[in-house]
């Protein structure tokens, strides 16, 4: 069975993104793929400072990457497919989102550092990215920070490609949201499908 890590940091009730998701993991093939949801916004992820950093300091120096906690970042390794699912505040994702990242890049389990540098240890093939924007940015554009940062960051985490899904407009006065996000959700709906079917 396929692996499959989906980070909800859909924000609040009535999310458009969220509708997005949903239209993913309607067109996953549960005979090929297990999901796993972590719902973000529920679970007291805390930024790294202060105490927080210093303990993991400390189980860092004494390598004891089996702590629990650890186990996010594991987590993240181990899995065959990243679905993250977040809505496009100040030109990228929430700052809930960096801090779930914080919390599972850790050397040793999600990357390795030797004299080349850094290499990652992560097996996702792909990463997608799942968004709704208010206005019309567009996918991959410069004003898309949190594709460039996705993207950039599996150079260290070692993720495949990042597959972007967007409805944009949302919040366009007189623009037509409902038929924006109805198109997003089917090709969510059909990546889905593409991504996990029957080899
Ligand atoms: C805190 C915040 C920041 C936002 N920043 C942007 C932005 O920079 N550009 C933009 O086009 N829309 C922005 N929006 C609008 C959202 O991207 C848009 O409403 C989106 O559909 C919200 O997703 P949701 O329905 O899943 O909550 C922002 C909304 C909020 C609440």
């Amino acid at each position: 069975m396929k692996q499959v890590l989906v980070l909800d940091c859909t924000m609040r009730d009535g999310s458009r993104t969220r509708q997005l998701l949903d239209a993913f993991l309607h067109g996953v093939n549960s005979e090929t793929a297990e999901v796993t949801v972590l719902p973000l916004a529920s679970m007291d992820l805390k930024p790294l400072v202060n105490e927080w950093f210093d303990s993991r300091q400390v189980l860092l120096e004494e390598d004891d990457r089996t702590n629990p906690r650890f186990d996010l970042a594991h987590q993240f390794a181990d899995a065959d497919l990243i679905v993250a699912a977040a809505p496009y505040w100040d030109y990228s994702f929430p700052a809930l989102f960096k801090i779930y990242i914080e919390n599972i890049s850790v050397d040793g389990i999600t990357f390795g550092s030797g004299e080349d540098g850094l290499s990652g240890l992560c097996k996702a093939e792909k990463f997608v990215y799942l968004t709704t924007r208010g206005g019309f940015a567009k996918s991959k554009s410069y004003d898309d920070q949190a594709y460039s940062y996705l993207d950039s960051i599996r150079s260290m985490l070692g993720y495949g490609e990042v597959i972007p899904v967007a409805a944009i407009g949302m919040d366009v006065q007189g623009f037509d949201a409902e038929s924006e996000l109805n198109r997003a959700c089917q090709e969510a709906e059909a990546l889905a499908r593409e991504l996990t079917k029957t080899s």
